[in-house]
């Protein structure tokens, strides 16, 4: 086992209900499947450009490839594959992925949250308790993200929990059929007084139980 691995993270409490972090169950194909399907319009504009036709890719039975492929990459400690659970209930992924150690130490995160329940600080919240980890168990120095500049929900909350920019990735990642440019947004443990969870509880963001 790697360090960090396997985590459950939370719970913090935000306006949708009690956010947890787990790591992804074999189990969770017809929640997931049932999310994506119905949530393909809020989902496809920002996710990697997938071989064949979403309702494929998507469908329930793709699950338990994609659940071994994430979970090899968690034991040989290059990624940490997480699911979000709002009041209990499958509600979206956080991903920390290509793990770097040695001097670099590095990650990168990525996420994605049910369309219904936007705007009610889910996101910001599972982000915050990754990069706690991240910083904390894991004990990585940097962790960076990159987001499309249309997607203003994401970087809203990115900024949310400090995120700094550092640049524009011309034609960076294939997203939704096309070669699309991306912000890249930085972020080093000595950057967070305390954690980030502190900072949303100081800044009534999110309420520890
Ligand atoms: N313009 C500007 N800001 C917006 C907009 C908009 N159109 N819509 C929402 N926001 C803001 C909200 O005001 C809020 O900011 P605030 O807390 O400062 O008020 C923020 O966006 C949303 O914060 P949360 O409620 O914590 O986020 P939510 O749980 O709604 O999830 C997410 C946001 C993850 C972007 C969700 O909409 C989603 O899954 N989208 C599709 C997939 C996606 O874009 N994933 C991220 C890819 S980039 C990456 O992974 C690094």
């Amino acid at each position: 086992q790697h360090p960090g691995w396997p985590a459950r993270l939370g719970p913090v409490r935000v306006a949708a209900g009690q956010v947890t972090l787990r790591p992804v169950r074999l189990r969770d194909a017809a929640a997931w499947s049932r999310i994506r399907l119905r949530d393909r319009e809020h989902l496809e504009p920002w996710e990697p450009t997938g071989r064949g036709a979403w309702e494929a890719r998507n469908h329930a039975s793709n699950w338990p490839s994609l659940w071994s492929s994430l979970k090899a990459e968690a034991r040989r400690g290059a990624m940490i594959p997480l699911v979000i659970e709002v009041d209990g209930s499958f509600s979206g992924q956080l991903t920390v992925g290509n793990i770097v150690r040695g001097a670099l130490r590095s990650a990168w995160i990525g996420y994605w949250v049910a369309k219904d329940l936007s705007g009610q600080g889910v996101a910001t919240a599972a982000l915050a308790l990754g990069l706690d980890h991240c910083f904390g168990p894991v004990g990585l120095h940097r962790v960076e993200a990159t987001v499309r500049p249309e997607n203003l929900a994401s970087q809203a909350v990115l900024r949310n929990v400090g995120f700094r920019e550092e640049g524009l990735l011309r034609r960076y990642l294939d997203v939704d059929g096309a070669w699309r440019d991306h912000l890249l947004v930085g972020l080093t443990v000595e950057e967070i007084s305390g954690t980030v969870i502190d900072r949303l509880v100081r800044e009534g963001r999110v309420i520890l139980p």
